[in-house]
This record gives C-alpha cells, structure tokens and sequence, in this order.
C-alpha cells in the first residue's frame, strides 16, 4: 500500500517507516526540516517537507503522496520538560504545542486524507499515566477516561479526546487510534543514550517514590508499538486499541527494576505532600493514582504480540 507517515522522524516514526518498508509498503515520510530528509531517506521512504500546522502544505504533501493509509505520530513531547513544566504542564510548550498537532494538524490531515480519498487513518494516542483514577487497576478502551482531571492534566486530556472523537467518526475510511504505553527503547526517554530525559534523573536518585507508588503504569517497547502500527495500517478497523505490554505494574514495582538496569541505585521514597510540592500534581498522579491498560483488543483483532511482553524483560534487554 501507499503509506504515508506524519512525524517519520520522531521515535515511533524511526521505527514504524522501516517496518513498512520491509513488508513491502511504499512510504512517503513528512517531516517539518528540510534537514531531516536524509533521515526520512535513510528509513526508507521518500520524504516530503511540511509544516503540520499549515493546512495547505499538508494538503499538498498528502496529494503528492496519494495514499492509501494516512498515519499521525505527530508530537512534540520529545524534549526535556523542565521542573517548572512539570508543574505546570498545561503552560509548557510540550503540551500546548502537541495539543495544537493533536487538533489543528488531526483536522489537516484529516481534510487531506478526504480530499484523496484515503480509506484508513492510523493516529496516535496515549494510554500510559491513563487519566483514569477510578475503577479497576487495569482498564479497557471501552471504559471511561477521567471525567474531572486534575486542572494541572485537562488541557493534555482534551487534546487526546478531540484527537480520538475526530478520528473515529470519519465517514470516509477506518479512523482508527492507538493509545500507546508509555515509550521505552531508542529514541525514546527511556534508553540507554547519555541525552535520554528521564535516565539522567534516575540515575541522580532525583526520580523518587512518591507516596504508595501505587500508580499502575503500563509499558510498550517502541520497537512493539511500531509494530502494532504496521498492523494497524494493514487491517485496523476504526475505534480504539490500547497498544501495551502484558504487564500494567505500579511504579514502586518497575521503578525500582529499571533504576537497575540503569545502574542506578534504587529509588528514594517521598511523601505524597512532599512529591506535590516539588514535582507538582501531575507528576504526583501518575505515580500513585493512574490505572494501567488492558491490550486485549489490539492482541485479538490486530494479532499482535509484543515481542518484549512485559517491561521486566524489556528493561533489561531492550534499552539499548
Ligand atoms: N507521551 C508522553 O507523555 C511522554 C512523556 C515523556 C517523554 N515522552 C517521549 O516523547 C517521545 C514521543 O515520541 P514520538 O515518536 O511520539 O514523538 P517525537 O519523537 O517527538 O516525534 C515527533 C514527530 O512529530 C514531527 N513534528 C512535530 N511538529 C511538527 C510540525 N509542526 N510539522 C511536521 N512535523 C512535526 C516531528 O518531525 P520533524 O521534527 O522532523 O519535523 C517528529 O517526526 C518519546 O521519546 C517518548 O519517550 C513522551
């Protein structure tokens, strides 16, 4: 098929093109810099540059593509977030600008896909730190997300689900969302390169416990969640699969296996009140009342496996 890859150069991007490339797929590979085409080459696929915010661009690199699968890795939460971001992530450029490729540049590409009469989009969502904070530890798609977060988490949350209501009531195609774990694995935060934003303050001893850690977690290897992509672009139908590891586990559980694997040492433990006042609420949520995922969904009607099932292999042998 006639594949075309919004954010081929992120983290999921870098590892989904080659997939596609290798089961026979021709992609064409969007990124912003013209810099970045080498890359896009490099993965396999013809690179195209747009900017995803500005409508008549997307729509000029989708025309030029004509595809029959559109997929969304747009995000621009790449980047270190600040102490201060993290206490307010709702005024941090991470949030505010992914909230914008969440909504204007879904309702771009969406327009283009139309306009060419694609028959499947493929956009990407998130499941890990599940904004649920009632009901079971491990939850499917179908139950419901938080319907009061915490102020500090609603504009994220609104973001997801106006990407998620756009995409899965297109009348032209399969609109369908993946709502992955949390990343691990090149490229990602969790890794084993020196520049890896979350590693460095593990290994300081500055990503603590906070409370019970009774926040439920779940994991994906990016490697896995590029694969679920490519299953998704074959044969995905439109809703939404929650694309994780087969072990959702409180953080004061896998924190303290991946501080090893990073040869760190363990984790210190805070407080609750003290874990709010530096790291704020977000971060204070996540780590004591988040529900994990459930991958039931994408297993059974994508067939897919992941490959590192749970994090407790992949910590160890898939960071690199
Ligand atoms: N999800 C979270 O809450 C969270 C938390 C902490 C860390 N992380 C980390 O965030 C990363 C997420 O991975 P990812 O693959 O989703 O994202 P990513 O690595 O940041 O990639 C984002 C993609 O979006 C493209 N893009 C962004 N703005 C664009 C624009 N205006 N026009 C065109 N393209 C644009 C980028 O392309 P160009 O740059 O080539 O234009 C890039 O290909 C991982 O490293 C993960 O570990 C996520």
């Amino acid at each position: 098929m006639n594949v075309f890859v919004a954010g081929a150069t992120g983290a999921l991007g870098r590892q989904l093109v080659p997939q596609l490339v290798a089961r026979g797929h021709e992609v064409v590979g969007m990124t912003s810099s013209a810099a970045k085409q080498d890359l896009v080459r490099g993965l396999g696929a013809r690179p195209v540059v747009a900017d995803a915010l500005d409508p008549d661009a997307v729509a000029q690199a989708v025309a030029s593509a004509a595809p029959e699968v559109i997929v969304h890795q747009l995000t621009a939460l790449s980047g270190e977030m600040s102490a201060r971001d993290m206490r307010h992530p709702e005024r941090s450029y991470a949030v505010t600008m992914t909230n914008r490729l969440r909504t204007e540049a879904t309702d771009h590409l969406l327009a283009a896909g139309r306009a060419v009469g694609a028959r499947r989009f493929v956009a990407q969502s998130f499941a890990a730190f599940r904004f649920a904070r009632a009901g079971g530890p491990v939850q499917t798609e179908a139950e419901p997300l938080d319907p009061d977060p915490p102020p500090s988490m609603r504009a994220a949350q609104a973001g997801i689900v106006y990407l998620e209501r756009a995409v899965t009531t297109i009348e032209w195609g399969e609109g369908v969302v993946l709502r992955y774990g949390g990343f691990y694995g090149p490229g990602t935060a969790i890794s084993l390169a020196p520049d890896a934003p979350f590693v460095a303050p593990i290994r300081k001893r500055r990503f603590p416990i906070v409370g019970d850690g009774g926040g439920i977690w779940s994991h994906i290897h990016i490697a896995d969640a590029a694969a679920a992509t490519v299953a998704a672009v074959e044969h995905g139908h439109t809703g939404i699969y929650n694309v994780v590891d087969d072990e959702p586990a409180p953080v004061r559980e896998w924190l303290p296996v991946l501080a090893d694997a990073l040869h760190a040492k363990p984790p210190r433990r805070v407080p609750r009140w003290l874990g709010r006042l530096a790291a704020g609420e977000m971060a204070t949520v996540m780590m004591t009342e988040v529900r994990g995922a459930s991958n039931e969904k994408a297993k059974r009607e994508l067939g897919w496996r992941p490959r590192y099932a749970s994090w407790r292999l992949g910590f160890t042998q898939g960071l690199g």
